[in-house]
């Protein structure tokens, strides 16, 4: 099986169906932001960078067919109000992850500036939702691939058991890699970086509750790459890292939502593992790209949490043991709870800044200052000097001469 969430080309557009993995292999295609935003309702396709990605580039898949077919409106305006509508609808799908809102924002954007030039017509207006489409898709890959490298480099750096020189083992939770993303992983993408220094003695994955993202993608994705592995359920992370010989030196999880203060909304039992980390003195970090840092919400206490369906508790579904009898896969569903039990299902946690040791994106690894507060906004900087995020405050010139040397990354 592959592990490529989405499979793109111009005007086409399919999505992995998670719901079927690891079991089944099967693309839905995406023909439009209706066919997204059910996509994304019904978990077939799931991570925050993943379902911002998925977002954008159906409606680039829309537009061009509309081109294609010679039904696109020649006025720019009213491309815009189309798009303005279809972003609103797709924004509604799940409010947690705030990258998709931002995806939202960034083409929104794009569309008010075009059609500030005179004489913009509609398909100019279409062809650059498209490309901003395609950008993001190609951005999150290498992206992600600069938060594996930060964080395996952080890793190496500051925790203990590296410091003597020995490889630690890694927790995750949830799911963040490949099919999480538009490819090799934000967290997962740092136990990635790590295999393959060789710094990573080995991976633990949490099952994770009541969706089953990591014992269903995060454990597929470790077996796919022979990364050596194992299962525990979200109630084993205590006695793990109680486990002297296991040699947890980090844990690392993604992000659907960091506020300006660092506290984090992401996967349900991300909280408890943090309360853990600081009990037991193992470092906490949350591996995202900035695009899933919000500085418009302030703290934690702002950020909206998904509650989902009682079911989603209550049922486990995934294939009959022994299959059909034939061979071939029987799906069932079974039910795991008393009938009548009331249910609480919020899809998402906070883990406050405090229990944060670190924010890694790609363009480095925020640390809190003396007071214990991060500063994000630094990250958002254009003139980030490479391997930290420090901000070049040289003359124009020796900016330039950094640049051109390869000393300074150019960003945001
Ligand atoms: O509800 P899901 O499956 O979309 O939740 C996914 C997570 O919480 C991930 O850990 C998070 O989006 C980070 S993805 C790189």
């Amino acid at each position: 099986m592959s592990l490529r969430a989405i499979k793109y080309h111009t005007g086409h557009l399919e999505v992995l169906d998670q719901l079927q993995i690891p079991y089944v292999e099967t693309y839905n295609q995406v023909r439009s932001a209706e066919d997204a935003w059910h996509a994304i309702k019904e978990m077939r396709v799931r991570g925050a960078p993943a379902i911002a990605i998925v977002a954008a580039l159906s409606l680039a898949v829309e537009l061009h067919d509309l081109m294609q077919r010679g039904k696109l409106s020649s006025a720019a305006e009213e491309v815009e109000v189309y798009i303005e509508e279809k972003l609103n609808y797709l924004v509604s799908s799940r409010p947690t992850a705030v990258n998709l809102s931002d995806a939202a924002s960034k083409l929104r954007n794009l569309v008010r500036a075009r059609i500030q030039l005179i004489g913009t017509t509609g398909e100019e207006v279409a062809r650059d939702i498209i490309q901003a489409a395609e950008q993001m898709l190609l951005d999150d890959v290498e992206d992600n691939r600069s938060i594996g490298h930060f964080g395996a480099k952080w890793i190496k750096e500051n925790t203990p058991l590296a410091q003597a020189g020995k490889k630690g083992a890694v927790l995750t939770h949830c799911n963040t890699g490949s099919l999480a993303t538009a490819g090799y992983g934000t967290a997962l993408g740092v136990i990635r970086s790590l295999y393959e220094n060789d710094d990573l003695e080995h991976a633990y994955c949490t099952e994770t509750r009541p969706y089953n993202q990591g014992s269903r993608l995060t454990a597929f994705e470790l077996v796919h790459d022979k990364i050596p592995a194992t299962l525990i359920t979200d109630s084993m992370a205590a006695a793990l890292l109680a486990r002297k010989s296991a040699n947890v030196s980090a844990i690392v999880v993604g992000a659907d939502r960091v506020a300006a203060n660092g506290d984090t909304a992401n996967k349900i039992g991300t909280y408890a593992l943090a309360v853990l980390a600081k009990y037991h003195g193992v470092k906490f970090l949350v591996a995202a790209p900035r695009t899933t840092i919000d500085l418009n919400t302030k703290s934690g206490e702002e950020i909206i949490i998904e509650e989902r369906p009682k079911s989603e508790v209550t049922k486990i579904r995934g294939p009959r043991e022994g299959g059909d009898g034939t061979g071939a896969l029987c799906m069932e569903t079974i039910n795991v709870a008393a009938n009548g039990i009331d249910v609480w299902n919020p899809a998402f946690d906070v883990t406050p800044a405090s229990l944060i040791d670190g924010i890694i994106t790609e363009v480095g690894v925020a640390e809190k200052d003396e007071n214990g507060a991060f500063h994000l906004e630094p990250l958002f900087e254009r003139r980030l000097v490479l391997g930290g995020f420090g901000l070049f405050d040289g003359c124009e010139e020796c900016f330039d001469l950094l640049f051109e040397a390869g000393e300074v990354v150019l960003k945001g």
